[in-house]
């Protein structure tokens, strides 16, 4: 045990851009659940609507622009490296990465799509009393009704993938008894020296605050 601990080393693996956008898009969804539940609170909805949008619209730039360990290229892998690690898994074993593993990387991409799908579709919402998303007169009341309908029913899909991403994190930190939310946090991980094969390249968090910028205008020109 202790030649294990002595060989750890520590290493930066989340920038802090990806660390805000995460805890940040965590209230937010709290936000957004409250918000939505009655027609009061709805203006807090649609400008917290507006604040998730910016977000995703962040990360997808971001997985092109960001630190190695949070581009798409690095960490989305084909099906069958999820397989294959679904299968080490099951055999006890724990494989460890530097960023995301490949099945996780999976359930990042899903919520990514499904929270673009309930941002987009709120945009085009209505309450049938008071409320409208702010491209509601882009398209005709049904479309609007029906768009509404994906709205609600997305949220329960999300509210199911949430599930499953939190309830691995807590399967990571009781069973395999490796804390991944410590990570997040403080943005850096101790693994074995054979791990770390080469040393994910961290880019400027200033990159990052741009890149929000330039996510930030794109929803100001869509919504204003
Ligand atoms: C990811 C972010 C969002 C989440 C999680 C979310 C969640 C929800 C939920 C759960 C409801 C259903 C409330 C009910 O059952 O009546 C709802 C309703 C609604 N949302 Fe969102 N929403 C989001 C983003 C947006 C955005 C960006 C807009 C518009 C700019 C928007 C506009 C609306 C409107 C107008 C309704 C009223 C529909 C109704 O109650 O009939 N939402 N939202
Ligand atoms: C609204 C709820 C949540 C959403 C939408 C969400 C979404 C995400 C996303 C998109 C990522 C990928 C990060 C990136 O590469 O940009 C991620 C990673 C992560 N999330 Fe969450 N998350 C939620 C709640 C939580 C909670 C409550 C926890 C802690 C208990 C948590 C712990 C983590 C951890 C540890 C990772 C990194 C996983 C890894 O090491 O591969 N998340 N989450």
């Amino acid at each position: 045990m202790s030649d294990q601990s002595e060989n750890l080393q520590t290493v930066k693996v989340w920038d802090l851009p990806t660390r805000l956008f995460h805890w940040t898009l965590v209230a937010l969804m709290i936000a957004q659940w409250l918000t939505a539940e009655n027609s009061s609170t709805m203006d807090y909805h649609l400008w917290g609507g507006y604040a998730v949008l910016t977000l995703i619209l962040f990360r997808l730039i971001w997985g092109f622009v960001g630190s190695d360990t949070v581009r798409f290229r690095d960490f989305v892998r084909g099906p069958a490296a999820a397989i294959d690690y679904a299968k080490a898994l099951l055999r006890g074993e724990t494989p460890l990465y530097l960023g995301h593993n490949p099945m996780g990387a999976w359930s990042i991409v899903a919520m990514l799509v499904l929270l673009l799908v309930q941002a987009g579709t709120g945009l085009f919402a209505n309450d049938d009393i008071l409320i409208e998303g702010p491209l509601y007169g882009w398209v005709s009341k049904s479309t609007s009704d029906w768009l509404t309908a994906i709205h609600k029913f997305n949220f329960n899909l999300l509210l199911l993938v949430i599930a499953v991403h939190i309830a691995a994190v807590l399967f990571y930190l009781l069973v395999k008894r490796e804390n991944l939310v410590h990570p997040m946090l403080s943005g850096r991980k101790h693994l074995p020296a054979n791990v770390i094969t080469t040393v994910p390249r961290m880019v400027s968090p200033w990159l990052g605050l741009a890149v929000l910028g330039i996510a930030a205008v794109v929803v100001w020109l869509v919504v204003a």
